[in-house]
């Protein structure tokens, strides 16, 4: 659904007080002192006893064609089960078409996306986030007139069928929901770093808590794929540095990974695999130490003023 947000089509904002209020009340002491349960709110059914290694989502010879332009030429790549992979290349490369592929914003021209051995087929957005797959954009898409909290649970309610947006509103039936909604809400902000904002307007943060507030309503749709779409573009190097704590810390709970980033040594420091496009086709797939040294890889970037790149 988040594809629909824009500037333009806000939703309502729901009522604001109860827990909402209460939360914001809250001083960074309290809401440290909930940091035991934390974890286990964010990550309550990870599938983590299934071997790291088996395929997740596969690629299999998938060409996207805009008119004339091949955006994505006969692509195939597998994303391990726990595994966080890059996904670089210059710029139009196709990276971001890959996101759209896979999160059914675009359908393949021909080729497949698998997830979990289904091919994605005809599957609408909404229904791909149900199945486990949730992305950040490259440029930030909130609800801006809405609070911080009630981003991550707009996240959470594309995922459950109940709305617990609804339950925001304080329908009397839906306390109890509402009460989970917002602990695990909660949880998810104190994850990324940004529960002290839980009650401000998602416009009036920081750009680097927004970045983390996509982060936070992505994982709020209790993914087994984040797609993450260069999420520390504008970081000076020591946000880039927390940042990559916490895509490790993201991937500790289980989560699988999928990153997009530019910046080659955040790339190299934090992935496990990468794949490297240039012009929709993949050129080179490895470890980091061997795309670092990748002689199509070198050229692909040569003369592309890419941070670090050089
Ligand atoms: N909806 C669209 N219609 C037409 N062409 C498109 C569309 N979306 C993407 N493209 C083109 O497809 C190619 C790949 O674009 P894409 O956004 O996937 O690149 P990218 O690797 O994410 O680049 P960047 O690093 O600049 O974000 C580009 O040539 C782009 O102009
Ligand atoms: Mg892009």
């Amino acid at each position: 659904m988040s594809e629909d947000v824009t500037a333009a089509d806000q939703p309502e904002v729901p009522a604001e007080g109860g827990i909402v209020a209460e939360v914001a009340r809250m001083s960074p002491a309290e809401l440290a002192a909930h940091e035991a349960e934390v974890a286990e709110a964010v990550a309550p059914d990870r599938e983590i006893e299934v071997a790291v290694g088996d395929t997740l989502l596969a690629m299999q010879d998938v060409t996207l064609q805009f008119g004339g332009l091949v955006a994505l030429d006969s692509v195939n790549f597998e994303i391990r089960r726990g595994e966080i992979l890059g996904l670089i290349g210059p710029n139009g490369a196709g990276k971001t078409t890959c996101f759209n592929v896979m999160t059914g914003v675009y359908r393949p021209t021909s080729g497949q996306v698998v997830l979990e051995d289904r091919p994605l087929g005809k599957r609408k957005r909404h229904e791909i986030t149900q199945l486990g797959i949730a992305r950040t954009f490259q440029n930030i898409r909130l609800f801006g007139e809405m609070t911080t909290l009630e981003n991550v649970v707009v996240g959470a309610d594309a995922r459950h069928k109940t709305s617990v947006l609804g339950a925001l509103a304080r329908v009397p039936r839906h306390h109890r929901e509402e009460r989970e909604a917002v602990e695990r809400g909660m949880a998810l902000l104190e994850f990324v770093g940004i529960a002290d904002r839980a009650a401000d307007k998602a416009k009036n943060l920081p750009y680097g808590y927004q970045r983390r507030l996509e982060i936070a309503r992505a994982l709020a749709t209790e993914p087994k794929l984040l797609c993450l779409d260069e999420p520390a573009a504008g970081f000076n190097p020591a946000e880039k540095e927390e940042l990559m704590g916490l895509i490790r810390k993201i991937r500790g709970d289980g989560y699988t990974v999928l990153l997009i980033e530019h910046d080659m040594r955040l790339v190299m420091g934090v992935t496990d695999r990468i794949v490297v496009l240039e012009f929709g086709k993949k050129i080179a797939e490895g470890v980091p130490a061997e795309i670092r040294d990748n002689p199509a890889v070198i050229a692909a970037y040569l003369g592309v003023p890419d941070d670090g790149a050089a």
